[in-house]
């Protein structure tokens, strides 16, 4: 049956003349659990539709399993550059080496989830769609590769695939649908679509005078919002773009900001759209493509037929630069806004634990400003926050829950390495393991700049360190002294007593920047080789079992 979006995803919990052999089974490659959710989901619609549903996470699945595998879905998110996550990262190698078996007895399908603004969009998604089918494996719909606004594109996915594995007993008639959808209605939470308007309590720098960091420690209340969340979960932020900016670029393209346009079936105006609906920040390929279908500029014709060019050219650019060089464009309003895309909700780790505030959520938001070609650019959400509001002004929020970042039993020691904001969660986790009175053993790393003016919540780590909450703090102020200093350093200066940890089962956390988790990520290798007298490939495989163990956990923007 051909469906409209309103269609309810419900399913009748009798389904007819489903065939009971069919096997369905469905891994998800996921770094922050939004791929997870989602096959989660379909699982369950599956499985209220009469088939046999596995639902896997692709570090738990065993890949001689493989030869029983009759329906393969995918559900792939992309990490970093274009990398699988973390917990892919194994399954995708075995997919791609020679160990791989055959699979001709398998039929498969392929959901990707990917940003736009990275060059690599949805490439692992794209890897495995690719390789199942060089293995023999038979596509039965066709990969569809999803932008951040990933639900609708999603489910139309799924409805196609629910097609082909329930064929035609899968149609029910309208009313059996309505009935469906009253007595399985969802439980309202706040999403990006019904978001809650949070009070900000307390806005505070958190840097010194004459830092070139600025950070934001930024406490909401949730009260009567119901909201909870667990330490390690983010809270999403739908911000607004800057007035000035889009005053300019309306004004360059020669639009009035009153002028009429529809945006998600609502009548607002451009101004508002801009303002609150659209991203016009952030320059992406596919962008760029669609823009260059309504000017003849010839500058912009060249730079999209030189990859490299373009890619520096839209780093750090917005729609404004493009207004100003671009054009004339042969374009109204309308035609203008439905190039854009929604602008995406910003996700900040937590750094508060309900046990210890409670209806409360606490963030640590480092403010982005830089300049390109003369003009400031800022960071949509952290100068939003930073300059556009007050304590007692609202946002807009919801929970992001990650999965994969989450504390272990009270009793398990724990490393926390956090340079720069990436301090945030393990903030969290102290407040939580303080709450509680867990007995497990704490290591911190952190660092910054400079250790009078960039140390972070200073006076709470001592304070934690002094009552023993805190076992063991090491800092890196890079730059203090000449030689860069970095957490990585101090590992490594401590590898004997860091390698113990990790024998006696300690969860190790990484979060904060990708080139620093990588950088981190060789040095826990090394330190495993060093201290256990591995070899390379020996001290991989201990991070991958760790890795399975949910023992190395990591939030890495
Ligand atoms: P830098 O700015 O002096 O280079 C938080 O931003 C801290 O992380 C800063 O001290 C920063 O140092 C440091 N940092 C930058 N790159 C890093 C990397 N690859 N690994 C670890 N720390 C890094």
């Amino acid at each position: 049956p051909k469906e409209s979006a309103a269609r309810p995803v419900v399913q009748p919990a009798t389904p007819k003349a489903v065939p009971a052999d069919k096997q369905v089974t469905i891994l998800y490659a996921s770094q922050t659990g939004n791929a997870q959710k989602l096959a989660e989901k379909f699982g369950e619609q599956l499985r209220q539709s009469g088939l046999q549903v596995t639902v896997s996470s692709m570090s738990d699945f065993k890949t001689n399993a493989l030869k029983k595998v009759q329906y393969l879905l995918i559900v792939a998110s992309t990490h970093g550059d274009g990398e699988p996550p973390d917990n892919a990262i194994t399954f995708h190698s075995f997919l791609h080496s020679k160990r791989a078996p055959k699979l001709e007895h398998v039929k498969y399908a392929v959901l990707a989830l990917g940003d736009s603004s990275y060059e690599l969009f949805c490439q692992t998604g794209k890897d495995f769609d690719l390789q199942l089918e060089k293995l023999g494996a038979k596509r039965l719909v066709d990969r569809v590769d999803c932008d951040l606004d990933y639900a609708e594109p999603a489910q139309k996915w799924f409805e196609a695939v629910k097609d082909k594995l329930l064929g035609e007993s899968a149609s029910f008639t309208a009313s059996e649908q309505e009935a469906a959808a009253t007595t399985l209605q969802e439980v309202k939470e706040y999403s990006r679509k019904n978001p809650f308007q949070a009070e900000i309590i307390e806005k505070i720098n958190l840097n010194g005078r004459g830092s070139s960091k600025e950070t934001i420690h930024l406490e909401l209340s949730l009260e009567n919002s119901g909201i909870t969340y667990e330490p390690g979960d983010c809270l999403a932020i739908i911000p607004v773009n800057n007035k000035n900016l889009v005053h300019s670029l309306i004004s360059a393209l020669g639009f009035e900001p009153s002028a009429q346009v529809v945006v998600e079936d609502k009548t607002i105006t451009l101004e508002e759209a801009l303002l609150n609906v659209l991203e016009i920040t952030l320059l992406t390929r596919p962008l760029m493509r669609k823009i260059a279908e309504f000017t003849e500029n010839e500058k912009l014709h060249a730079l999209l037929k030189d990859s490299d060019a373009l890619k520096q050219f839209i780093e750090g650019r917005d729609l404004l630069d493009v207004a100003e060089r671009f054009g004339p464009f042969k374009w109204d309003e309308q035609t203008f806004v439905n190039c854009l895309r929604k602008m995406p909700a910003r996700q900040y780790s937590i750094s508060s634990s309900l046990l210890a505030n409670p209806e409360e959520a606490h963030l640590t938001v480092g403010v982005v400003r830089y300049e390109v070609d003369g003009r400031e650019r800022l960071g949509v959400c952290s100068t939003y926050i930073a300059d556009q509001l007050e304590v007692g002004d609202h946002v807009q929020v919801y929970v992001h829950k990650n999965p994969n970042f989450k504390l272990p039993a009270d009793d398990t020691p724990i490393i926390m390495i956090g340079p720069g904001t990436g301090v945030a969660p393990f903030r969290a986790f102290m407040q939580e393991r303080e709450e509680r009175g867990a007995t497990g053993e704490n290591w911190l790393f952190f660092g910054e700049q400079h250790f009078m003016t960039d140390f972070l919540y200073q006076k709470e780590w001592l304070s934690w360190l002094k009552s023993g909450v805190l076992t063991k703090m090491d800092v890196a102020f890079s730059r203090d002294q000449e030689e860069k200093v970095y957490v990585q350093h101090k590992m490594l200066k401590k590898s004997k007593e860091f390698y113990e940890w990790l024998e006696k089962g300690a969860v190790v956390y990484v979060c904060g920047d990708k080139e620093m988790a990588k950088d981190v990520q060789a040095t826990i290798l090394r330190i495993i080789q060093q201290e256990g007298g591995k070899t390379e490939e020996e001290a991989k495989l201990y991070l991958e079992e760790m890795r399975k163990q949910k023992r190395y956990q990591r939030d890495v923007y």
